[in-house]
């Protein structure tokens, strides 16, 4: 696992890019599984970028989303369908065709998220999984408890993420109880992984997935198991870091 502090939120976020620009340059059928979020954003941004200014090509490329609360249409602007479009899909050439978010509105559920593994393995595998980490340590929607082998699923929100995500919502009460989230063996199937934390809300949870056991209690610290992990957080969320890490990747993980 190799982490990577970056001094400005803004300049994690292009490494993030580059990272992942890597992957599509290198692989144009490439799989690249995305997460939604505040954290995100910033680094979809310099892809877009990339993509209008430098040509990046995503027509090939196939995605799988992390997660979608339940409940929510596609239009709905708090759905994640709603937030990749806008934020990504709508601003790059990537073929709608090979897109895919969890529909928090299937009738089966179940049958939704075995059919949603189905299409992973069908597409090859996820060749590069982007992640976000809530304060809890939970990634994709995996709260603290979570299987560490557990596959795509509903899951009940904490209330500290409900909480956390309160900010996008008039009130709290309108903040979706249920999530359909890919487990936390489906992420750990993907090829590499690439973890962003920016703030100092993310601190704790980025000192223990970096440096504490690995425990369900802090879903994020499976990572460490991870033969291709790369975690890569602005100053603000690893400031509780006790070890010493470097600002450039010591090699280029991600191919
Ligand atoms: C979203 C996701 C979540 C977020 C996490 C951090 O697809 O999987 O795990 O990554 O809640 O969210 P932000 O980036 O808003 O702090």
């Amino acid at each position: 696992m190799e982490v990577i502090i970056k001094e400005t939120p803004e300049q994690m976020a292009r490494l993030g890019a580059e990272l992942i620009a890597e992957v599509v340059r290198r692989k144009p059928k490439c799989v690249l599984g995305l997460a939604t979020g505040s954290t995100p954003v910033s680094t979809y941004r310099e892809l877009i970028r990339m993509h209008k200014n430098e040509g990046l090509d995503f027509s090939r490329a196939t995605t799988f989303n992390l997660d979608e609360y339940v409940g929510l249409a596609h239009e709905h602007d708090q759905s994640y369908h709603f937030f990749m479009w806008e934020n990504l899909f709508k601003q790059i050439n990537v073929n709608p065709k090979n897109v895919h978010v969890p529909d928090g509105m299937a009738k089966d559920i179940p049958a939704f998220c075995r059919w949603y593994e189905e299409q992973i393995v069908k597409a090859g595998g996820i060749d590069l999984q982007l992640l976000g980490i809530g304060s809890n340590g939970h990634i994709a929607f995996n709260e603290p408890g979570s299987s560490l082998g557990s596959r795509t699923r509903v899951k009940t929100l904490d209330e500290r993420t409900r909480a956390d995500n309160a900010r996008f919502f008039k009130s709290m009460n309108e903040v979706p109880k249920y999530a359909i989230t890919m487990g936390i063996g489906t992420i750990m199937d993907a090829r590499q992984l690439l973890l962003l934390a920016s703030g100092a809300g993310k601190a704790e949870a980025i000192q223990k997935t970096c440096e504490g056991p690995i425990t369900a209690m802090v879903p994020a610290t499976i990572v460490q198991l991870h033969p291709k992990a790369v975690i890569v957080t602005d100053k603000a969320a690893a400031v509780k870091l006790t070890r010493e890490y470097p600002a450039e990747p010591r090699v280029l993980v991600l191919q």
